[in-house]
């Protein structure tokens, strides 16, 4: 092989920190061509002032010195034109010309779980932020849109800074702990509260699900603001085929709020695949379990979910309360990452493992068949 084809072929293995696509195969490698033993290779970035310049420069410096021969490297920088932006936002949509709900489309094989509860403070963003991180140590590909808009916590929990790239009309989501990750929290400035009605919201959320480069995602989990509002809605319709995990406190349980949230699959026709009883009890030192805030309020909702909606409606996990948990989550670190051996992170391990591991069902799913007319 020609010494440019050796050098092109190692600039295959480098990736786009963003879009997670060899640089190769999205348009970005302008030019390779090798005076004596020294690499010059083209560059164009996807703006001139692509965060990730400095990273992608140097993975292509290592991967062209990996290849007999070539002693140096020189990258030149440059961005791509209208026309090729246009080119990679199409090839990144998979052909489609206009933005699409890609969740939606006949063939996707995401899974959609929207993290739901009765009300605020239950732990809802820490189970989600959780889950998605021990997911994707395990290995999956996954995404979080955080749908609470007006309570948006995800960039704290998950330790994301800066906006998305923009990618023109398109966004390519920030990714923390291997998980991609959207929020309005990304969009408005500090301390600035969202005040927006019903038609924003929805308009906000299919945004979000549409414009944004998520890729092949085995999972996308949604942070829903608690309660039965707008958002909630525009998820049920948006995204018809998601499917609920409610999130309750034992003490929230008793009060009845909790199952409102799940109880709301009656009317979208969504389903409901369990109940997470979060902050279950305290582990004390000496091993015994100290019930804060009382005793078997998962199984409570999870008794009445199955009977309102007359399917069997589980228990996955019991969480501990636990100080790391709180701590790492302020710190932008899901407790599975930073304290792996923990009570919690083992709980919402399990957990995670339940919801991957499940039969993927085709409830209301688009088999992608058109009836034929008679
Ligand atoms: N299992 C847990 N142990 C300790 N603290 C927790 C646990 N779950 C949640 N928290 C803490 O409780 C607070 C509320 O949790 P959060 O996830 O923001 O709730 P929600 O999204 O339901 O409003 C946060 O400070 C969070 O760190
Ligand atoms: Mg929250």
């Amino acid at each position: 092989m020609p010494i440019v084809d050796l050098v092109r072929d190692a600039l295959s293995t480098v990736i786009d920190p963003e879009i997670r696509r060899p640089i190769t195969e999205i348009g970005m490698v302008r030019s390779v061509d090798v005076e004596g033993s020294t690499a010059h290779v083209g560059i164009d970035l996807t703006t001139s002032g692509c965060p990730m310049k400095d990273r992608i420069t140097g993975d292509v410096k290592d991967a062209a010195m990996r290849v007999e021969g070539i002693d140096e490297v020189t990258v030149e920088l440059g961005a791509m034109s209208e026309e090729q932006r246009l080119e990679l936002r199409s090839k990144l949509r998979g052909g489609k010309p206009e933005p699409v709900i890609q969740f939606t489309q006949p063939g996707n094989m995401t899974r959609v779980y929207a993290i739901a509860s009765g009300k605020g403070g239950v732990g809802k963003s820490t189970v989600t932020a959780n889950l998605a991180a021990a997911m994707a140590a395990d290995g999956l590909k996954v995404g979080v849109l955080d749908a609470d808009i007006f309570g948006f916590s995800i960039p704290g929990m998950l330790g994301v800074e800066g906006q998305p790239t923009r990618l023109d009309d398109m966004l390519l989501p920030p990714i923390a702990h291997e998980v991609k990750a959207v929020s309005i929290g990304m969009f408005v400035p500090e301390g600035q509260p969202v005040v927006w009605r019903g038609p924003m919201l929805h308009r906000a959320i299919e945004q979000f699900l549409a414009d944004v480069y998520w890729g092949d995602l085995d999972v996308l989990l949604l942070d829903l603001p608690p309660g039965t509002g707008d958002i909630a809605i525009s998820v049920a319709q948006l995204l018809p085929h998601a499917e609920l995990v409610v999130v309750t406190t034992p003490q929230s349980a008793a009060s009845g709020v909790a199952e409102r949230a799940g109880s709301i699959a009656t009317q979208t026709s969504q389903s409901v695949v369990g109940v997470i009883e979060n902050m279950a009890w305290m582990e004390q030192p000496d091993g015994s379990r100290l019930h804060v805030f009382g005793e078997g309020g998962g199984q409570i909702v999870a008794d009445r979910l199955s009977k309102t909606l007359g399917t069997d409606v589980p228990v996955l996990g019991q969480i501990p309360l636990d100080i790391t948990a709180r701590e790492a989550g302020d710190a932008g670190t899901p407790v599975v990452i930073s304290d792996p051996d923990t009570p919690a992170a083992d709980a919402m391990r399990e957990v995670a493992r339940r919801l991957t591991g499940r039969q993927r069902g085709l409830a209301g799913r688009s088999l992608g068949v058109t009836p034929v007319k008679k």
